[in-house]
């Protein structure tokens, strides 16, 4: 088979069978879009091609000859659902029937009602007298109330805090919201931009500074906070499995003193467990105590704007609940079908 007709023979496959022939053959296929991933199948050695086009005839007897369009779309039509539905001119132009009330019920501002803790914040709260603490818990779930908790509880006892974020702007943020609810006098913030009131009993920094102010520690020039610092809250700690700043938070936690306690916040670390155990290694004289709650208060939708310009749902449930797996909307695998049958006509 001539490099042309291979060409479109892997035109008229779905990319999943081109990462097939790809693995073993190309470096990071993975990270290729079809088009490139087909010049570089097409490039490979006389060889390697020779071998695909066996792995092709495996799958379905193919011609050698050159294709006919019709060939190719037969082909295509054995790897590939037609659209059940008549093909309109292009993909979108009918309008799902889709009921846009029923898709976004219940979104909006919740009625007032007394707070009450969820279990899972009181314990939490009630290990950080003990024990350092990682929360792994769903996102708006209420992990700041965790902290704000055990914030008081430091401030309390006379001893500093310091909040750590991986952003300018959630420090920013944070500094407002704790402002707010501590008093001006009682919170300070230290990022690269602002140094205001830093000797404030609850300081609120980028763990990068954090970082240096434990490395200075090290060499010998212990900042004074460090005297008095009770706790550390380490907020959106899954930044310690980046690829580039990871290792920030790797080197705070190992540099943290021992007799300060550390408050890991995260919605969306892996291996929770292996981090609590990977801590009690680093830090022996403290326990560490892992809160793990799944349950998602507020409900995640997926939703995406439809070429016909409607709010369509993503998924067969409306509210996508975590390990039961998920069925693509009936509207969507129909949109799914037309572009790649448009894509290749
Ligand atoms: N027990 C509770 N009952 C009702 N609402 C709560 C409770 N705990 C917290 N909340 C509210 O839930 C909202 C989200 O909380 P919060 O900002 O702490 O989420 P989070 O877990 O930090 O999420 P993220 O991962 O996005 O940072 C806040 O408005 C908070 O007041
Ligand atoms: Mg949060």
């Amino acid at each position: 088979m001539n490099d042309e007709n291979l060409k479109l023979k892997l035109l008229s496959l779905p990319v999943k069978y081109l990462h097939q022939f790809a693995k073993g053959r190309i470096h990071r296929h993975f990270r290729l879009g079809k088009r490139q991933l087909i010049d570089c199948l097409l490039a490979l050695s006389p060889d390697q091609k020779k071998a695909i086009v066996a792995e092709l005839q495996q799958r379905a007897p193919l011609s050698t000859k050159p294709e006919a369009e019709s060939t190719i779309a037969q082909h295509h039509s054995s790897f590939y659902p037609q659209p059940s539905s008549p093909h309109p001119d292009s993909p979108g132009a009918t309008s799902p029937s889709i009921n846009l009330e029923d898709l976004l019920e219940g979104i909006g501002v919740p009625e007032h009602a007394p707070f009450i803790p969820d279990a899972w914040q009181r314990h939490a709260i009630e290990a950080i007298a003990h024990s350092d603490v990682i929360v792994s818990a769903p996102t708006g779930s209420g992990k700041t109330f965790v902290a704000t908790e055990a914030i008081k509880q430091a401030i309390a006892s006379n001893h500093t805090v310091i909040y750590t974020s991986p952003l300018k702007a959630l420090s920013n943020t944070k500094y407002m919201e704790f402002s707010q609810q501590f008093g001006t006098d009682q919170v300070g913030i230290l990022t690269g931009d602002r140094r205001d009131n830093a000797q404030a009993p609850l300081l609120i920094m980028t763990t990068e500074i954090l970082r240096n102010i434990l490395y200075d520690a090290t060499s010998g020039d212990p900042d004074l906070r460090l005297h008095t610092l009770g706790l550390v809250i380490l907020d959106e700690s899954q930044y310690l499995a980046d690829p580039e700043r990871g290792v920030v938070w790797e080197e705070t936690l190992i540099l943290c003193p021992p007799d300060t306690r550390l408050l890991l916040l995260s919605a969306s670390i892996g291996n929770p467990q292996e981090l609590a155990e990977w801590l009690t290694s680093i830090r022996p004289s403290t326990s560490c105590h892992l809160i793990r709650h799944t349950k998602r208060s507020v409900p995640l939708r997926g939703i995406y704007l439809h070429p016909a310009g409607q709010l369509v749902p993503l998924f067969e449930n409306r509210d996508i609940q975590q390990r039961k797996g998920f069925r693509f909307h009936p509207e969507t695998k129909r949109l799914f079908k037309e572009y790649e049958f448009k894509s290749l006509h």
